[in-house]
């Protein structure tokens, strides 16, 4: 007879479980810290824009969830100390960390990179995924269990021209460090309990990151669309929401023996 229970959609609920979403206030974060709340959990919403995460928190309590906001800028050990007590002192515990928090910069070349650029976007890309990290596992080790899912890029997979949007090397370089991280993570403290997976999306438009870091014309976000519907087989970007499955998925028991998986959410980008 296995330990494991028998399959049932109840799997993926994640009643009495405390998940904390950096970035939550926009964008990808924001689906995510939803996702959660409809599946049972209690959500951190923790953003480095306090009304942003407020108002995603506001959004869970309004659908019937539970759900708290916190400021906290991810690069900051001190901000992300106070995260973590904050939500220990609040909730009592600690289960899910989503590492959502991410920022991209002008798509120079590399020959043009300024080094304050790289060092901007790598304080939060990787220093920022490494402290939140660092600060939650003393307690998921207590718990014997905790589930990680960094937010990589296929950005993070390979090489992408500059052309497409806010690509450049410093956030390539940060995206396939956190890859790799989380790797490392999984292998260092799959013993305590602890699993750790990395989705990497590919373009899934509706949100500001590639519009503020690279401000296009409408006639340029025209031919950008077009040429990345043309590079993904299923001819389209993706949409936030869609995202929303896996990150409940990686989050839950339903994903109790997938760790160190990097998983490209693409619409086949990365399968040419
Ligand atoms: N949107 C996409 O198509 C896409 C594709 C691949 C990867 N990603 C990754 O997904 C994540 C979310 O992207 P998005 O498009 O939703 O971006 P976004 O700009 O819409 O949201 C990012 C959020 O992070 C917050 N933030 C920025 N710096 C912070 C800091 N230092 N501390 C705490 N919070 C901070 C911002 O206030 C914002 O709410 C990023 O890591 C990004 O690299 C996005």
């Amino acid at each position: 007879m296995s330990q494991y229970p028998a399959f049932s959609l109840d799997l993926f609920r994640l009643d009495g479980q405390v998940a904390v979403v950096t970035g939550s206030g926009s964008g990808l974060g924001n689906v995510f810290a939803r996702a959660l709340g409809t599946a049972g959990a209690t959500v951190v919403s923790a953003d480095i824009d306090l009304a942003a995460a407020e108002k995603t928190a506001e959004e869970i309590r309004a659908t019937g969830g539970t759900a708290t906001s916190i400021t906290v800028d991810v690069s900051d050990p001190d901000s992300v100390e106070t995260m973590s007590a904050t939500t220990l002192k609040e909730h009592g515990r600690l289960d899910i960390l989503v590492n959502n928090a991410g920022i991209a910069s002008p798509a120079d070349r590399i020959h043009d990179m300024l080094l304050e650029d790289w060092d901007r976007v790598n304080a939060v890309n990787t220093r920022g995924v490494f402290l939140c990290t660092k600060v939650v596992l003393p307690q998921m080790m207590v718990q014997k269990k905790g589930s990680i899912i960094n937010i990589s890029s296929v950005a993070g997979l390979g090489g992408v021209s500059n052309d497409l949007s806010a690509v450049a090397a410093n956030y390539s370089a940060s995206k396939g460090a956190v890859a790799t991280f989380t790797k490392q993570v999984a292998v260092e403290y799959g013993k305590e309990g602890i699993r750790c997976n990395a989705i990497a999306p590919g373009w899934h438009l509706g949100t500001q990151l590639g519009r503020e870091a690279l401000p296009l014309s409408e006639a340029d976000i025209a031919a950008m669309v077009g040429k990345l519907h043309e590079l993904t087989p299923l001819n389209r970007t993706g949409n936030p929401e869609e995202l929303a499955g896996l990150l409940v998925y990686l989050a839950s028991d339903a994903a109790s023996f997938m760790t160190g998986q990097v998983i490209a959410h693409d619409g086949g980008w990365t399968s040419w």
